[in-house]
């Protein structure tokens, strides 16, 4: 583990060179302890990555390794993207084709261009009624239990400390008005076979955000979407280890934008985890729907960034749709213009424990099996006092026993900040063990952490996002923010 900043976790080289030369040009007017009034870099963003950056959030693709040697798509995955999910390699029938024989080959490939590039990884999926291989197919009960268990092990501590969010499960809701789990294999090994794998993942790889992926969840009307709310409610009152809902958003005319969408994120939000647009594509790449979708992500303060399934239309599983923002030849579409423009103009609002706007029903509590394990707990974020030098600093703490990640929102006062030090206390026995988007000084006691160089400057009232692991107990408050 490192303790200091780690370097497969930065945005692409273009943008940390654009970065590095703001900061340059500025050095010479720097004096430590002052706020600096700095231009607002947010509006001159060029790449969907580094403007969603700015924002606080990532965008992303889904990413074929078999064409990371086609050199059109690898430019523009590199130059615009600083998150990538495996379109398929690491699911279950290309991670274990055969029992207990593990495949990682593939899905190693699309992990270290992302490491080498400076983007981080989404994981797809550990636990999913398709795509299983044979052998899964035609197992049942205990035995694919069992099975599932020590798939969702293998392969998460395999990538553990790499892996951004796991999407622990896919898709086990049914489609239509029933609001019941999707019949499957997993489903009749027992109706807490969700929870199960998400206590397995978090053993296995404590620092992911553990997700639940779904498609047609985007109407908050949906008796989908409302049964997917009520599993993660159920689940957010009994200590299952769930920190985020992914929703696909594969949007057609036979599942249009939903004007409720915003509100179906900050309702989820709103039940104390987060959300992530993880498979965004749009028939015929409608710009104005493209538009809705960011704008809304960026409206909810835990909407953590956007993931588009794929980079050309030429890549898509729905390629005859058109639905992404670059052509066959990879020029950039006037969706890809509309989706920059959403997320330069967009603000990143402070964390938000508000309620739903609509109460969803709520249902018995599932007749499964007592948790094995011991619950973590998310802490309800808290707040520096304002007026601190310039800058504040939220610590959001998601706890377990024994263990801890800290995500730290910094926010830039009235003045915009040119960099930034975020001190927290960490109790005795308590040590840091890994760092993103920051530079750890120390791993305990006072623990201090400074932006590197891509996420020094923020904008006045804008914000940027650090994070760190550790042992023990993790620190409920920052301590201190310094602007610089
Ligand atoms: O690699 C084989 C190739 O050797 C063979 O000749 C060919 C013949 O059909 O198949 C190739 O595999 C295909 C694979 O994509 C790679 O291209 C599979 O048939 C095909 O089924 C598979 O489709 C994937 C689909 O999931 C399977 O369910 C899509 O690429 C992938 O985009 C799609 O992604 C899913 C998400 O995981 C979950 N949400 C929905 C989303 C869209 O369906």
């Amino acid at each position: 583990m490192k303790t200091a900043s780690a370097p497969d976790r930065r945005p692409p080289r273009s943008w940390r060179n654009r970065r590095t030369a703001v900061l340059a040009g500025a050095a010479g007017t720097l004096v430590a302890g002052l706020v600096l009034t700095m231009p607002n870099t947010a509006s001159a963003a060029t790449t969907l990555g580094a403007s969603a950056a700015e924002q606080g959030r990532y965008f992303g693709t889904a990413v074929a390794a078999y064409k990371l040697s086609d050199n059109t798509y690898s430019t523009i995955l590199n130059r615009e993207f600083n998150m990538v999910t495996p379109e398929n390699e690491m699911k279950w029938d290309a991670t274990e084709p055969s029992q207990g024989q593990f495949s990682y080959g593939s899905a190693d490939q699309i992990v270290n261009h992302a490491q080498s590039h400076g983007m981080r990884v989404r994981g797809h999926a550990l636990a999913w009624h398709s795509q299983q291989p044979g052998w899964v197919q035609s197992l049942s009960g205990t035995a694919l239990r069992n099975a599932m268990i020590n798939h969702v092990t293998q392969v998460a501590t395999h990538y553990k400390g790499k892996i951004y969010a796991w999407d622990v499960v896919n898709e086990a809701f049914a489609d239509g008005s029933s609001g019941a789990r999707r019949d499957s294999n997993l489903q009749r090994t027992g109706n807490d076979w969700i929870e199960v794998a998400f206590r397995t993942a978090r053993a296995a790889d404590p620092g992911a955000k553990l997700c639940y992926n779904d498609y047609n969840t985007d109407d908050w009307n949906q008796a989908k979407t409302q049964a997917v709310y009520r599993m993660v409610q159920d689940f957010k009152s009994r200590g299952v280890p769930i920190d985020c809902v992914g929703f696909q958003s594969h949007l057609n005319s036979g599942s249009p934008y939903p004007s409720n969408y915003r509100t179906t994120l900050s309702s989820f939000a709103a039940l104390g985890v987060d959300v992530q647009i993880t498979e965004l594509d749009i028939e015929q790449a409608n710009s104005t729907w493209y538009r809705n979708v960011v704008t809304d992500c960026l409206a909810v303060a835990r909407c953590n960034g956007i993931t588009v399934w794929g980079i050309r239309d030429s890549d898509s599983w729905r390629a005859s749709q058109n639905p992404l923002l670059f052509d066959g030849n990879g020029n950039k579409k006037a969706a890809y213009d509309a989706v920059l423009a959403a997320l330069n103009s967009g603000s990143t609002p402070p964390p938000t424990t508000a309620a739903p706007t609509t109460a969803a029903p709520t249902t018995a509590a599932p007749t499964t099996a007592a948790p094995t394990t011991a619950a973590p707990t998310t802490a309800p974020p808290t707040t520096t006092p304002p007026g601190n030098a310039g800058c504040t600093g939220t610590v959001t703490l998601n706890q377990w026993p024994g263990g801890f990640v800290a995500t730290v929102r910094v926010t830039a006062g009235s003045s915009a900040l040119s960099g930034w030090t975020v001190t927290v206390s960490l109790p005795s026995g308590s040590a840091v063990t890994n760092t993103w988007n920051a530079q750890a000084s120390g791993s305990s006691g006072s623990v201090g952490f400074t932006n590197v160089s891509y996420n020094g400057s923020v904008a006045a009232g804008q914000s940027t996002e650090f994070g760190f692991q550790g042992t023990g107990t993790g620190p409920g408050s920052v301590q201190s923010c310094t602007a610089r």
